[in-house]
């Protein structure tokens, strides 16, 4: 029974998320553990927010807080928490938001915080399904080879629903039927909180479940939809360490063979590549096995990643050669640079185009520009460095006096010799040079070679 006032009712998304998850044993709540380098919750919070729902309304216990500040992390002021102090069930657990929903007129999709996998299209598809069909509750039933554990989905000769019943509840009989329920449902919100008031914790877990609700609105003559899906893996939720390791590797091999396929990147070892879902990575692009790109990284086309690279929430531009075991945080590099072997570019380090920095360089908040070098051995930290400049081996910025970070500024085309320390505040002026060994304590103009210790101006050049 389809009519406009059903097709209109607005939705809104209920999530539970208040158990610890016994089986990880672990002092974070489940649902903060991560997969793909973001908190379970967020994964379901994204997908249920990409439903553009009037709300999302997270049921929290353990660690309410952390889960609390993890979803708002991901969709902002969408969601809405309520508190469920005492894990007494999942009735129990949408008993608590009877508040918040009791007298709206909308559609209510309830998931649990420990099902990652689930498709924003697999939702769609239950709640289309639930307005056509004009029921009261759809249920989103799938078939296991292994059932155990899982509520069964009881039908009579007919193959019409009946009831619900846990494992710890069910017969012999009844724990052969291997179409279980996945805990993800659509209601009419009345109609739910309504048969809510009459669950009663009368089961072997002496627990309120939610799953009764199904069994009393079919009592009260409404209707109840079994939606059988056939993707068990994708509503499976994470119960243990073990199963969040597999859920990482597939979502890991999802995105390597998307990115093979659709992106034309060369894995030289998919099986030894470790790209987050987040990532994006150019056409022709080679990276090579130990490699892990983490966060919402951007690598450009046709870059070489060489072996133990860590690339973390930065962008490479096209042609860029990262050489083995550089790690890359936060930064920006631009096309046709070079980093590495063993170089380390963190907060906000930038390389403008060809720019280099090489083996054992570290490179801290500080803008290299075009073109500019510094091949060995190097600390700079805080430093704006001009163009075409090369800065020898050995060279530090010293930008920390004990208290405060100073800054270094070396202008376009300067030679900065070997082992020079630079005591910042301190700016060397263009096409200067310094000597080896030289302790820069002052300005330096444009055109000089200083050198000694501290550095003093030997003669000026041109
Ligand atoms: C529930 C269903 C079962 C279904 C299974 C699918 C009931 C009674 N049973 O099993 O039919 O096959 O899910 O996975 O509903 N939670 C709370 N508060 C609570 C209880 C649970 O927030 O008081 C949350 C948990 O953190 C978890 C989710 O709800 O994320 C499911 O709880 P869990 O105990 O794993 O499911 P079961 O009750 O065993
Ligand atoms: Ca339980």
């Amino acid at each position: 029974m389809t009519n406009d006032t059903t097709q209109s009712k607005p939705l809104n998304v209920l999530v539970m998320a208040a158990g610890l998850g016994t089986r990880m044993k672990s002092n974070r709540a489940k649902v903060l553990h991560e997969l793909g380098g973001r908190p379970l919750i967020a994964h379901v919070a994204r997908t249920a927010a990409s439903l553009k729902p009037q709300k999302i309304i997270v049921v929290v216990g353990y660690q309410a807080e952390e889960v609390e500040t993890a979803t708002r992390a991901e969709v902002g002021e969408l969601a809405s928490f309520v508190l469920q102090a005492e894990q007494r069930g999942t009735g129990h657990a949408m008993e608590c938001a009877r508040a918040l929903l009791e007298n709206s007129d909308s559609l209510l999709l309830s998931l649990y915080g420990d099902g990652p996998l689930i498709r924003a299209e697999t939702m769609r598809n239950l709640i289309e399904h639930h307005r056509a069909s004009g029921a009261s509750c759809s249920i989103l039933s799938v078939r296991l080879e292994n059932p155990t554990g899982y509520g069964r989905i009881i039908r009579d000769e007919s193959g019409q629903f009946q009831r619900i019943v846990e494992q710890k509840d069910a017969t012999e009989e009844e724990r052969k039927i291997r179409e279980i329920n996945s805990g993800i449902y659509c209601f009419e919100t009345k109609d739910l909180f309504e048969a809510l008031k009459r669950v009663e914790p009368k089961n072997q877990q002496g627990e309120y479940y939610l799953t009764d609700v199904a069994e009393i609105l079919l009592a009260l003559g409404r209707k109840v939809e079994v939606f059988v899906h056939h993707d068990a893996r994708e509503v499976s939720g994470i119960n243990t360490r073990a199963e969040l390791a597999e859920f990482e590797n597939l979502l890991r091999r999802n995105a390597i063979r998307r990115l093979m396929l659709e992106g034309g990147v060369t894995f030289i070892d998919p099986s030894h590549a470790y790209v987050s879902p987040d990532a994006q990575i150019g056409r022709d692009t080679i990276v090579h096995p130990d490699v892990t790109i983490e966060g919402t990284s951007v690598i450009g086309e046709g870059c070489v990643i060489r072996s133990g690279a860590r690339i973390t929430n930065s962008r490479l531009g096209d042609e860029v050669v990262v050489k083995d075991h550089s790690v890359i945080v936060d930064s920006e590099i631009a096309s046709k640079c070079s980093v590495g072997p063993f170089a380390h570019l963190r907060m906000n380090a930038a390389l403008e185009e060809k720019a280099t920095v090489g083996n054992f360089v570290e490179v801290k908040k500080s803008r290299l520009k075009r073109g500019t070098k510094a091949m060995h051995l190097s600390y700079l930290g805080d430093a704006t460095i001009g163009e075409r400049t090369n800065i020898g081996a050995g060279t530090v910025t010293c930008n920390y006096d004990g208290v405060r970070k100073h800054e270094t500024v070396i202008e376009d085309d300067v030679k900065i010799g070997s082992d020079t320390m630079l005591v910042a505040p301190v700016r060397v002026g263009a096409r200067s040079v310094t000597g080896a060994g030289s302790v820069v304590t002052k300005d330096v103009p444009p055109d000089s070679l200083v050198a000694g210790v501290p550095a003093e101006i030997k003669k000026t050049l041109k």
